[in-house]
């Protein structure tokens, strides 16, 4: 991935909107406070992925679902976001947001808070390929370690052949209608919204992530963004 964004790519006209479901606690990465309000030099983890997001070109519109108790709090943090109530899953947090987004835009990127520090440029590719015919889009990684299906006590039952396997990250991109549908014909709760359309029968197109994507989920991940940040 190029480290600007090339003139080129740059669509005509800013025609996503991007749903961030920041509602969840986040118990593992500790401090007291829901995760998208962690602080990382300073400033809120939503904070510094709703300032990447505003920065990609194609970005119009920024939905986030905040935590029920800090929806105030969040409008003050991110004046140029709409901010909706989450819900009690992230399923039902990114339902809530995709309600939010007014007729009239037809490309929805739904992108994880915790991801604070994914580049302009990835959101770009994203929308990029939603754009170019591409009902619904992921980021992906290459699986970097030997991965083993194991069973309940720990025994190993097979090696996989990590050559098929990719590490899935946001945003994820989609067609408004196909998101929708997923949404409104999920039976179950899904832990990505890409899951939610390949159970509708639907292809999914992969492009390539980012290292600067990863998820903060553990204090060594804001060990690890805070080194990124200097770099
Ligand atoms: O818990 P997990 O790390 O999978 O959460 C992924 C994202 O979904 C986080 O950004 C979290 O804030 C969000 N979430 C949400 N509403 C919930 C649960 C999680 O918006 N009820």
């Amino acid at each position: 991935m190029s480290s600007h964004i090339e003139d080129r790519d740059v669509p005509q006209h800013r025609d996503v909107a991007v749903l961030v479901p920041a509602a969840g606690q986040g118990l593992r990465l500790g401090g007291g406070v829901p995760k998208a309000l962690r602080e990382l030099a300073g400033q809120p983890l939503l904070v510094h992925a709703c300032a990447r997001l505003a920065q990609a070109p194609s970005v119009a519109l920024i939905v986030v679902a905040a935590p029920a108790d800090q929806v105030d709090a969040v409008r003050e943090l991110l004046p140029d976001a709409t901010v909706v109530p989450g819900g009690a899953t992230r399923q039902q947090s990114v339902a809530n947001a995709l309600a939010a987004v007014p007729a009239g835009i037809d490309i929805v990127l739904v992108h994880d808070a915790a991801r604070a520090l994914t580049p302009p440029e990835l959101v770009e590719s994203v929308a990029a390929a939603v754009r170019a015919g591409h009902d619904a889009v992921i980021p992906v990684l290459p699986v970097v370690d030997t991965v083993k299906r194991v069973d309940a006590t720990g025994a190993v039952l097979e090696t996989v052949d990590r050559a098929a396997l990719r590490v899935v990250q946001t945003p994820q991109g989609f067609r408004r209608g196909v998101l929708a549908k997923a949404h409104a014909e999920a039976a179950s709760e899904h832990t990505d919204d890409a899951g939610m359309v390949e159970r509708l029968g639907l292809p999914v197109y992969c492009v390539p992530g980012s290292d600067h994507a990863l998820k903060i989920t553990r204090p060594l991940d804001l060990a690890i963004a805070a080194a990124l940040l200097s770099l």
